[in-house]
């Protein structure tokens, strides 16, 4: 099944053209530098944005996969969670498709869509994987950890209580002085540090049982820490910033790997796979956490194929479009909307 996917549900325009769950085009004009100078994402801009360039990206997407719009069997797009005005912009332009080339409509969780992520151009079909399987998604939006009865039905098992991960990355990152977004920086500067040099609190520890990520302590505890510093030196040091990039990581890190761990070891069914997704997921720091997670439970782990897939796309909408139009789950173009606040799990 040849799909179409759009996703424009914060600051990427993204268009993918996916056969089954092979990519054959996956095009990500990303707005990140655009923002940067707010810190953070401006939903305006990013309406206006995704605006000017939606035409853009879908014709190189088609252009890219050689395949003509004849050939595509469904038109996909994320209808949340994300910034309303935002996903307003791939809605419309999915249902204009839809009507104008006469061809059914798949809407699209962006959440299910990361979680599904790993299965795209992967040995690792729906035919060799077994349920229940667990889905992770550490992105900038959410921290999300599910159960996956089968695909299309899931169980939450902990949820963010306040920031996700990748957001609490990025205020760490902006704290230091390292820009916007600021995962991917932390994650390079917290190699040159030293992760027990400020010994940060891990959040909620011992009470992994409430099964929820937070880190707006964790937040706090870093802020006190540099203003101690700068009280005291004046100035952050060059070391001050790569151990304190390090030491908020490794805190973050441990609290994640905590409830899910607790989350495994207390799931009654036997787990076999651990799907994880999202922009963090890019992070070399966390897949070995989560490898020596899945050590430590027989659970084999997959991330996306490549680092192109684990930050918004529409490669990944195009593969959770797929298993939905395999359930027959198509929506009318009259009826489609956002749905901003939009959950998985229950
Ligand atoms: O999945 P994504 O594009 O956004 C949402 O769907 O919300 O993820 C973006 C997040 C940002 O917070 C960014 O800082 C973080 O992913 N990120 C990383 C890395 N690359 C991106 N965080 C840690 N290490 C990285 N290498």
């Amino acid at each position: 099944m040849t799909i179409l996917s759009i996703d424009t549900s914060c600051d990427e325009t993204a268009c993918a053209i996916t056969s089954d769950t092979k990519i054959l085009s996956n095009i990500i004009w990303s707005q990140a530098k655009d923002h940067a100078k707010f810190g953070g994402v401006m939903p305006s801009l990013a309406q206006r944005m995704h605006e000017e360039r939606i035409d853009f990206v879908t014709n190189k997407a088609l252009v890219n996969s050689q395949q003509p719009l004849e050939k595509i069997d469904a038109i996909a797009v994320t209808v949340g969670p994300g910034l309303s005005i935002a996903l307003g912009v791939g809605i419309k332009k999915a249902k204009e498709l839809a009507i104008k080339h006469n061809k059914k409509l798949i809407a699209v969780n962006h959440l299910e869509a990361h979680v599904l992520s790993p299965f795209a151009n992967s040995q690792f079909s729906i035919l060799n994987s077994k349920f229940p399987a667990l889905g992770l998604v550490v992105s900038g939006g959410n921290t999300i950890l599910v159960k996956i009865n089968e695909i299309g039905e899931y169980e939450t098992l902990a949820q963010t209580a306040d920031d996700a991960l990748g957001e609490a990355l990025d205020k760490a990152a902006r704290m230091l002085g390292l820009g916007y977004p600021g995962g991917a920086i932390l994650e390079k500067f917290a190699k040159l540090g030293d992760p027990l040099k400020y010994k940060l609190p891990i959040p909620m520890i011992g009470q992994e049982e409430r099964k929820i990520f937070s880190y707006s302590g964790l937040k706090t505890s870093m802020m006190r820490k540099i203003v101690e510093i700068r009280e005291t030196n004046g100035a952050l040091s060059k070391q001050n910033i790569y151990d304190l990039a390090s030491s908020f990581q490794d805190a973050s890190f441990t609290h994640l790997f905590r409830v899910c761990s607790y989350s495994i070891a207390n799931c009654k069914l036997k787990i076999v796979n651990l799907l994880v997704g999202g922009g963090v997921s890019a992070n070399i720091e966390l897949r070995k956490r989560l490898r020596h997670l899945g050590k430590q439970f027989d659970i084999n782990v997959s991330f996306p194929y490549s680092k192109n897939m684990t930050g918004d796309n529409a490669a990944m909408v195009g593969v959770a479009a797929y298993f939905k139009a395999q359930r027959g789950e198509f929506v009318d173009p009259k009826t489609i909307d956002r749905i901003p606040n939009l959950k998985i799990g229950g």
